[in-house]
């Protein structure tokens, strides 16, 4: 397994892989590596069989952070990563600087950005402004450094999919964007490298975010309920647990992220919820 941190090295690497028609499989990570992130390698992996290469980049990715976000504190264990990433049979590790991604943004000297413009504006993108601006402007530019063939993407980030696969569309990226289901713990919460900042009790508590799923998928049947009742139960459900504070939560096509009035079989749900000073997402189909 190699591990290029500069722009050229990559550079040469994937027009290297290209000119040889190899197969080229992405996965975009912002490292300390877990399970949900391991389970996109070995899709990557079929996707692009043994003789081709795949790459997994590790980049905290400061310009997707506001900026009183937790860029600075966000875990962070390259030599670690880079065993399971070895262990996972990645090719290449892709962990440039900031300096090397953002040159010259330290001088002010760094002005171009990717912006979608539609998608991107409900939901995360409302508590969230400059996230998914920083989102597909790094995925742009890593898209452009790796060049692959299909780039694999988890459905714990619902929305950031969405937007993602807007931006490839729009902007006529030859990429094939591959959507993996979300890996969850035993107890039903979503992995997340965010998780590690949860103590004991609020670990317990995270889990209202599955309960929340649960009990929607419970309540849709055949007769479609308001969206605003299933919301005001929801906020019920998660205001019971002490340490948790609902940010939002929304009932939408899962396609076109297209809020709906009426929930039912097929309706997607996603809410974000702080548990003490830590804030997760999860989002599945009813
Ligand atoms: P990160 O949060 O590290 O996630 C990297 C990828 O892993 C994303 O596609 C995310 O959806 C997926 N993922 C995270 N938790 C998962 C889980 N429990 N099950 C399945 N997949 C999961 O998302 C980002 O980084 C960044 O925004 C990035 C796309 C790398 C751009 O900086």
């Amino acid at each position: 397994m190699k591990v290029v941190k500069s722009i050229a090295a990559m550079q040469r690497l994937s027009g290297r892989w290209r000119r040889a028609g190899r197969r080229i499989g992405l996965v975009p990570t912002m490292g300390f590596l877990h399970e949900g992130h391991l389970s996109l390698i070995r899709v990557a992996r079929r996707r692009v069989g043994a003789s081709g290469q795949v790459v997994v980049s590790i980049y905290v990715n400061p310009t997707q952070f506001g900026p009183a976000e937790d860029w600075v504190r966000y875990p962070r264990d390259l030599p670690r990563d880079l065993k399971a990433c070895r262990a996972a049979g990645v090719d290449v590790v892709f962990a440039p600087s900031d300096a090397a991604m953002y040159p010259g943004k330290a001088a002010g000297r760094y002005s171009t950005y990717v912006v979608e413009e539609q998608l991107s504006q409900s939901m995360e993108g409302r508590t969230r402004p400059t996230h998914f601006r920083g989102v597909t402007t790094v995925v742009a530019k890593l898209f452009h450094l790796v060049q692959p063939d299909v780039a694999v993407f988890g459905a714990k980030d619902w929305q950031q999919a969405a937007v993602i696969r807007r931006m490839v569309t729009d902007l006529n990226f030859p990429v094939r964007m591959v959507i993996a289901p979300t890996v969850r713990e035993p107890d039903g919460l979503a992995m997340s490298s965010r998780n590690k900042y949860l103590d004991p009790e609020q670990r317990r508590q995270a889990t209202v975010l599955w309960q929340a799923l649960r009990h929607a998928r419970s309540r849709v049947g055949r007769t479609p309920i308001p969206a605003a009742r299933l919301k005001k139960e929801i906020a019920r459900l998660v205001a019971a647990a002490s340490q948790a504070k609902l940010d939002y939560v929304e009932f939408f096509d899962p396609e076109t992220l297209a809020p709906v009035a009426r929930v039912s079989r097929g309706t997607h749900m996603a809410l974000a919820v702080w548990v003490g000073k830590t804030r997760l997402i999860d989002n599945g189909r009813l």
